[in-house]
């Protein structure tokens, strides 16, 4: 089932999300939900409180970049009880746009490797450095579980400049090919 996403300034997206269980109830439908919802949108990941959830589940795909990065060929996985542990001093800089912030597209600095924690599908635990693309996607949609979003991570002139289209995505007032859940309208 294809769910709303919420957009810039739900409150939702400002929350700490918090782990879950096992018991929580229809963990794998949810996910199901969250890929079914992130691909209809062209996503490469999606984070639960996007979809009005505040709690530490993520979806990554990246299959879309193999052509690219062979090494992400299938790459389609789900993230339980997601947290960064600790990064890496190395930075880098690349372009980033989030389902919840639509037509918009900054540099954000962050760093190139990051240690992370968190549980697969099937509740096993990871513990892992992670690089490349994918510590980059996780980066961006483990923020999201903290209550952060990219345009937090731009420099305060940029921001200032974006400050239209974020009063418009708070406004519902955004053109996209997918079904949104903005604060007003
Ligand atoms: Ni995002």
């Amino acid at each position: 089932m294809i769910l709303p996403i919420y957009l810039y300034g739900q409150p939702v997206l400002r929350e700490t999300a918090k782990d879950i269980d096992r018991n929580y109830p229809e963990l794998n439908e949810l996910i199901a939900n969250m890929f079914e919802t992130m691909d209809a949108a062209d996503g490469v990941g999606l984070a639960a409180p996007q979809i009005g959830l505040p709690i530490r589940v993520v979806v990554i795909s990246l299959d879309v970049l193999s052509d690219e990065m062979p090494e992400y060929k299938g790459f389609r996985r789900a993230y339980i009880n997601a947290h960064i542990v600790e990064t890496g001093d190395e930075m880098a800089t690349m372009e980033e746009g989030c389902l919840s912030l639509p037509g918009l597209h900054e540099n954000v600095k962050r760093p190139t490797k990051v240690h992370v924690r968190y549980l697969d599908q099937d509740f096993n635990e990871h513990d892992e450095w992670v690089e490349g693309y994918l510590a980059r996607v996780m980066q961006h949609e483990f923020d999201h579980l903290d209550g952060h979003v990219f345009v937090d991570r731009i420099s305060p002139l940029r921001r200032q400049m974006d400050k239209h289209k974020l009063a418009s995505m708070v406004d519902g007032k955004v053109r996209c090919g997918y079904k949104v859940k903005a604060v007003k309208r």
